[in-house]
Parts: C-alpha cells; structure tokens; sequence
C-alpha cells in the first residue's frame, strides 16, 4: 500500500520523507489556509515546493466547480511540475473534467467521494484515483471502512485501474483496515503513520535489551 501524507505543511512533508516510507502528498483548500498560504501566486509556489520534496504524486485541488474552470485551473496546476495531479471534486462538472484530462494523460484525484455511486463514475471518466473519506463518514455513525470494501469489490470486478486512495485516514487503526481491505494508497496525517511504530513491548523490551548490554559491559 502507498503512503501519502495528507497535509500542506513543509516540515511535516520533509519529515516523512526523511523516514523513506512517502510515496506522495495530498493537500485540500483548507490545508492550503491552515498554512496562511492564500493568492494564486504563493498557492502555485508552495505546491512546487512541496514537489521539490518527494518524489511525485503531489494533490492539488481545484477551486473552480465548472467545467470551463475546472480545466483552466487544472492545466496550470498540472503545468507547475510533473508530479502534480490534480485534484477534481465529486460534482457533475467534475466527471467531464475527469474524462478531459485522462484523455490528455494528467493524472486526476477525484475527492470528496462517499459513495459506491461517486467512485463508479469517477472510475469510469478515468480518475487515476478516488478519495473516498473514511474519518468523515466514522463522524457521522457510517462505517468508512465499509466504503472502501464496496468500491474494491467493484473496482475488481471490472477491473477498473482508478485506484483507491483512503483519504481522512485520522489513527493507525485505520492504516491497517485499509491495507487489510487492499486500498491502494492511504493518506493521513504525520501523526497517524508516527503512531504505527508505537508498541509497549517494543519500548520496554528495547529498554531492557540496553540495560543488560550496559550491565554486562561495566564489569
Ligand atoms: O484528504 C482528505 C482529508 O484531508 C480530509 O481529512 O480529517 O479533514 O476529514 P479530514
């Protein structure tokens, strides 16, 4: 399963490229204004900073819901650097965006997907992934992880190669559902992949190993 890192933040992008485990980055508008970043010239600047990080698969997210502004944004998106794609909204303007510009080869991210319905369509238009949001459908008593099990099933039947990238990915917990279901990719915060190497037993069975190493060499 590919790792992205959801989140619009350098630091926190270097850190999880530093540990070697990133394949890419998602970001939303609201990510984007959680890092004071606002004007179109410092949004395409930090999104070619984020690039100039990881190695590819960069989300950047449309602002625009029609289809005339959807592909103008997207093309100077796309157009910033090689790694970005871009990130298109589940709305009926959106699946013809979808089909624009898998035609033109610029791989898309369908986002705001909550339905079996929403991922179908965005499969068929040729996203090269979907974001079903797993946190946000858990906040209102609807299991998210039932959502990626449905679009897997689906997506295999007809082999579809739109890929499934969890997104609202909130704790380690859902990592693992995820890579236990066979999504594709999963994105969430630092904090979440970070929480995957926490074990009790770990800490204290490597606290331990040091404390005999250190006995048995002060003799
Ligand atoms: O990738 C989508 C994600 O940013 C939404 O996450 O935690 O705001 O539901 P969250």
């Amino acid at each position: 399963m590919q790792f992205f890192i959801d989140t619009a933040n350098l630091d926190q992008i270097k850190e999880a490229q530093a540990l070697g485990i990133l394949d890419g980055v998602t970001t939303n508008p609201s990510l984007m204004a959680k890092e004071g970043i606002a004007g179109e010239e410092n949004v395409m600047k930090h999104y070619k900073a984020i690039c100039d990080i990881v190695e590819d698969k960069v989300s950047a997210e449309v602002i625009a819901t029609d289809y005339e502004g959807m592909i103008a944004e997207g093309e100077k998106l796309a157009a910033i650097d090689p790694k970005i794609v871009v990130k298109i909204p589940m709305v009926k303007d959106g699946i013809k965006a979808l089909k624009y510009f898998s035609k033109k080869g610029i791989r898309t991210n369908c986002t705001l997907i909550f339905s079996a319905g929403q991922a179908l369509l965005a499969a068929k238009a040729g996203a090269t992934y979907v974001s079903p949001f797993v946190g946000r459908l858990d906040d209102i008593s609807s299991d998210g992880m039932i959502l990626i099990e449905d679009i897997r099933l689906i997506f295999d039947n007809y082999q579809y190669e739109t890929q499934i990238l969890a997104a609202s990915v909130r704790h380690p917990l859902h990592i693992i559902q995820c890579a236990k279901i066979g999504a594709d990719v999963m994105t969430g915060p630092l904090s979440a992949i970070l929480q995957l190497l926490k074990h009790p037993l770990t800490d204290s069975g490597l606290a331990q190993f040091l404390a005999d190493h250190a006995k048995a060499n002060s003799k």
